[in-house]
C-alpha cells in the first residue's frame, strides 16, 4: 500500500481523538492497531512528532549503556541470557572496568550512564551503593539509572540513597497469563509491578515497557499493556520487537516486526507526550533503519554501548544483535549521524523527564 494512500476515515477519527485525549477506549485501541497500513502510521507519526516537538523541540538524549554481567539468576523463556544457557560464555566487570567505561563516555558527551546485567546476585547490594557512588562522586552532573532486575524495596532505597537516579524494568506484559507463558514459575507479574511501584514510591525516575509480538501474544494484550502503563505512569517506556535467540526453547518463533514497534511508539507518544521513550537496539537489529524510524514515529532517547568491546558479544539477549563489533566512540559518532540525518540533534545532558523536574521545583 502507498503512504500517500488516503487514509481510513475511522483510523483518522481514532488518531485525532487520540492526539486530543491520550487516550482511546480499549476497543478503539485494538481497531486501530488490527487496522494499521502505510497511511494510518505515517499519519499516526506525524500527530506523534507534534507532541515530540512540543515537548522536546528536536532534541534526542543519548544515555551510555555498561552492560556489566551477563550472569543471571533467572531463566526468562525469551532470553539469550538465562541460566539454563550453557552455550553463554559469562563475564562480570569490576568496578574499575565500569569507571573505565565511565570516564570513555563522558568524554563522548554522556551524561546519563546505564549499568544494565542480569540478575546477578555476586554482587552485594553494597557493592553495586560503591559503585553508584562512585560514578556520582567522579561525574556529579551525570545521571545515573540501574537496570538489573527485581530486589526488595530495602535494596532499592539502599542504591537510591547511594545517588541512583532512575531504574528501568521493563513489564514485559501486563497479562498475567501471558506473563506466565514468557517466564519461569518463580517470576510473577504481581511482584513485577510491586518492584514498579516500590520504585516510584522512593523516588526513581521509572521506566517499564514491553516486548512487542512475543510468543502467544495478541493485540488484547498490547491493549493491557497501554492500559497498563496508563496507570503506572511512568517516566521512561522502553519498547522493542521480541528476536529469537538460538540456545533459547522460543529459538523456532518467529520475530517481531519493526513496523509494528514504530506504530506503537507513535501511540505511546500521544498517550504519553512528555516520557522519554528510546529508539531500542533490538528495533535497529530487526530493521537497519529501524531506530531512525522510531525517532521520526515520536522516540527520543538512545542508548549507545559503552561496554568494553571484549564482552560485547557475550550480552546476547537475542540473536543478530548489532554494534557489538564497534567502540564507544564509534557507536556514538554513528548515532549522531544517523539522529542528525533524521533532523533531530543529540543533547548533551542528563535528559531528565520533564514531569520530574517539574516536580522537583515545585518541592524546593
Ligand atoms: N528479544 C527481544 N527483547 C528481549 N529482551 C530480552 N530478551 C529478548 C528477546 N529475545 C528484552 C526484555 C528485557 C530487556 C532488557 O531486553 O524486554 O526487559
Ligand atoms: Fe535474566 Fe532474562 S534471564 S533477564
Amino acid at each position: 500500500m502507498s503512504a500517500n494512500m488516503q487514509i481510513d476515515t475511522q483510523q483518522r477519527k481514532r488518531i485525532d481523538e487520540l492526539f486530543e485525549n491520550g487516550i482511546l477506549s480499549a476497543e478503539d485501541f485494538r481497531a486501530l492497531i488490527d487496522g494499521r497500513d502505510e497511511s494510518t502510521s505515517s499519519y499516526l507519526a506525524e500527530k506523534a512528532r507534534i507532541r515530540q516537538k512540543e515537548n522536546f523541540g528536536n532534541t534526542v538524549y543519548l544515555r551510555g549503556l555498561i552492560e556489566f554481567t551477563n550472569y543471571c539468576r533467572n531463566d526468562c523463556i525469551y532470553c539469550g541470557i538465562r541460566r539454563s544457557n550453557r552455550n553463554c560464555e559469562r563475564y562480570r566487570l569490576t568496578e574499575a572496568d565500569i569507571l573505565d567505561c565511565c570516564e570513555k563516555g563522558y568524554a563522548l558527551d554522556f551524561r546519563t550512564f546505564v549499568l544494565q546485567g542480569g540478575e546477578d546476585m555476586a554482587y552485594s547490594d553494597e557493592d553495586i551503593s560503591r559503585i553508584v557512588r562512585s560514578i556520582k562522586t567522579k561525574y556529579p552532573d551525570c545521571a545515573v539509572t540501574l537496570s538489573i532486575g527485581e530486589r526488595s524495596k530495602e535494596t532499592y532505597q539502599k542504591w537510591f540513597d547511594a545517588g541512583a537516579d532512575r531504574y528501568l524494568l521493563r513489564h514485559e506484559t501486563a497479562d498475567p497469563d501471558l506473563y506466565a507463558q514468557l517466564h519461569p514459575k518463580e517470576l510473577t507479574l504481581a511482584n513485577r509491578i510491586r518492584c514498579l511501584y516500590d520504585l516510584k514510591a522512593i523516588g526513581y525516575q521509572v521506566g517499564a515497557g514491553m516486548m512487542l509480538q512475543a510468543p502467544f501474544q495478541r493485540t488484547e494484550h498490547i491493549v493491557k499493556d497501554l492500559f497498563f502503563l496508563r496507570e503506572l505512569q511512568p517516566e521512561m517506556i522502553g519498547i522493542g520487537p521480541f528476536i529469537p535467540h538460538q540456545d533459547t526453547p522460543f529459538r523456532d518463533r518467529e520475530a517481531g516486526t519493526a513496523e509494528l514497534t514504530i506504530f506503537m511508539i507513535g501511540i505511546l507518544r500521544l498517550m504519553f507526550p512528555d516520557a522519554l521513550i528510546p529508539a531500542t537496539t533490538a528495533l535497529g537489529t530487526i530493521d537497519p533503519t529501524g531506530r531512525e524510524q522510531g525517532i521520526l514515529a515520536g522516540a527520543n532517547v538512545v542508548m549507545p554501548n559503552l561496554s568494553p568491546t571484549g564482552v560485547r558479544d557475550k550480552y546476547l539477549l537475542y540473536d543478530g544483535k548489532i554494534c557489538t563489533g564497534d567502540e564507544a566512540a564509534e557507536c556514538r559518532s554513528c548515532m549522531e549521524s544517523r539522529i542528525m540525518l533524521t533532523g533531530y540533534q543529540v543533547a548533551v545532558s542528563r535528559g531528565d523527564s520533564p514531569r520530574f523536574l517539574h516536580d522537583i521545583l515545585q518541592e524546593s
